[in-house]
C-alpha cells in the first residue's frame, strides 16, 4: 500500500510534525507500506499529479492548513482517502469557540469564555469582572499552546491578547481553572473506545503543560494510567468519548481536561490531529492500551478506510 506522509506545513506547529513524521517512518511496517513524504509548504501540485499512484495519505500537520479542514478536503477532492476526521469535525475542532459551544450544549463542564477579535484596552475591566484573573489567553486557533498565556493582571490581559493576535484574528479569553492536566485519547470511528487517561505534571519551571514542557523530552511527566479514582476516570473517558462525537469526529482524538479541586473535570479541546513525536501523549496512551506505535498507525488507516 502506498501511503503518503504529509508532514510539515504551514503553521506554527511544522517542527512538531516533522518531528512525529520521522518517528512515522521509522514505525511503519516497511513490508507492508511504502512512504511517499509530501510537505504542503511545497509539495502539493506534485501530490495532486501523483494522486493516482497513492492509496492512502496520513495528515500528520498540526493547526491551521493540516488540521483545520483545508487538506481533508483537497484529499476529499483528490478521492485519497486519509485518517481521522474530515473537512466539518477538523474545522470544528481547531475553532476552540466552537468546541466549546458544542460541548456546553452537550452537558460537558467548560470553563467560562469570551471571545475578541482585536487588542482590549477599553474592555479590560468587563472582562475581568466577567472571567475574574488569572486568566487563560489564547488563539482560537492554533495548538501546542502557541500564543497562550495566563494573565494575572489587567496589563497582562492587555500584552496576552495582543501577543495571542500575532497567531489568529481572534482571541479567546477563558477563566482559568486550577487543577490536574489531564487527557484522553479516544480510537474509533461510529462507536469510539477511550484509551486510559494520562495525567501531565509539568516540570517545576513551567506553569502549565506549555510548548517546550510538551516537546523537550523530561520537561514533563506523564503517569498513564493516570491515578484516578475509577468514578472520574470514568466520567473522563465518558467525556472523551462525547467530545469526539458531538465534534463529529472520526478515527481518534484526543481531549484536553482540568481536574478542579472539586472534582469537576473540565473540557479544554479536542485535538483531530495529536502530536506524535517521541514525547507525545496519543503514542503513550496507545502503549498503555496495548498497541506498539506501528500498530497504532495501522489501526488509523484501517480506520480511515472504513
Ligand atoms: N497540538 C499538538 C500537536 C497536540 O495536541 O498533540
Ligand atoms: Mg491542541
Amino acid at each position: 500500500m502506498c501511503v503518503a506522509l504529509l508532514a510539515g506545513g504551514r503553521s506554527g506547529e511544522r517542527e512538531v510534525s516533522l518531528s512525529g513524521a520521522r518517528v512515522f517512518e521509522e514505525a511503519l511496517d516497511a513490508s507492508r507500506f511504502s512512504i511517499r513524504r509530501y510537505d504542503p509548504a511545497s509539495d502539493l501540485e506534485q501530490l495532486a499529479r501523483e494522486c493516482g499512484q497513492i492509496d492512502f495519505a496520513f495528515i500528520l500537520l498540526h493547526g491551521q492548513y493540516g488540521e483545520d479542514g483545508s487538506v481533508q478536503g483537497m484529499l476529499d477532492l483528490l478521492g485519497i482517502p486519509y485518517q481521522g476526521s474530515g473537512i466539518l469535525g477538523s474545522a470544528l475542532a481547531m475553532d476552540k469557540n466552537l468546541a466549546k459551544v458544542l460541548y456546553r450544549q452537550a452537558g460537558l463542564p467548560v470553563a467560562p469564555w469570551i471571545v475578541v477579535g482585536g487588542p482590549v484596552q477599553n474592555r479590560c475591566d468587563e472582562i475581568i469582572a466577567e472571567l475574574g484573573l488569572p486568566l487563560v489567553v489564547k488563539p482560537v486557533r492554533d495548538g501546542s499552546s502557541l500564543g497562550l498565556t495566563i494573565a494575572r493582571s489587567r496589563e497582562q490581559v492587555m500584552t496576552g491578547v495582543e501577543r495571542a493576535l500575532l497567531n489568529d484574528d481572534r482571541v479567546m479569553l477563558e477563566g482559568y481553572i486550577a487543577g490536574r492536566e489531564i487527557t484522553v485519547s479516544v480510537l474509533g470511528n461510529r462507536d469510539p473506545v477511550a484509551l486510559p487517561v494520562i495525567e501531565i505534571i509539568p516540570g517545576a519551571e513551567h506553569e502549565y503543560f506549555d510548548y517546550n514542557a510538551k516537546y523537550l523530552p523530561g520537561a514533563s511527566r506523564e503517569i498513564c494510567p493516570a491515578e484516578l479514582d475509577d468514578e472520574l476516570t470514568r466520567t473522563a473517558q465518558q467525556y472523551g468519548v462525547r467530545a469526539h462525537q458531538v465534534l463529529q469526529l472520526a478515527g481518534y482524538s484526543r481531549s484536553d481536561m482540568i481536574v478542579a479541586a472539586d472534582n469537576t473535570i473540565y473540557l479544554l479541546e479536542t485535538n483531530t490531529i495529536p502530536g506524535m513525536t517521541r514525547t507525545s501523549l496519543l503514542p503513550q496512551a496507545a502503549g498503555a492500551a496495548g498497541f506498539s506505535y506501528g500498530a497504532l498507525l495501522e489501526r488509523l488507516i484501517e480506520l480511515g478506510c472504513e
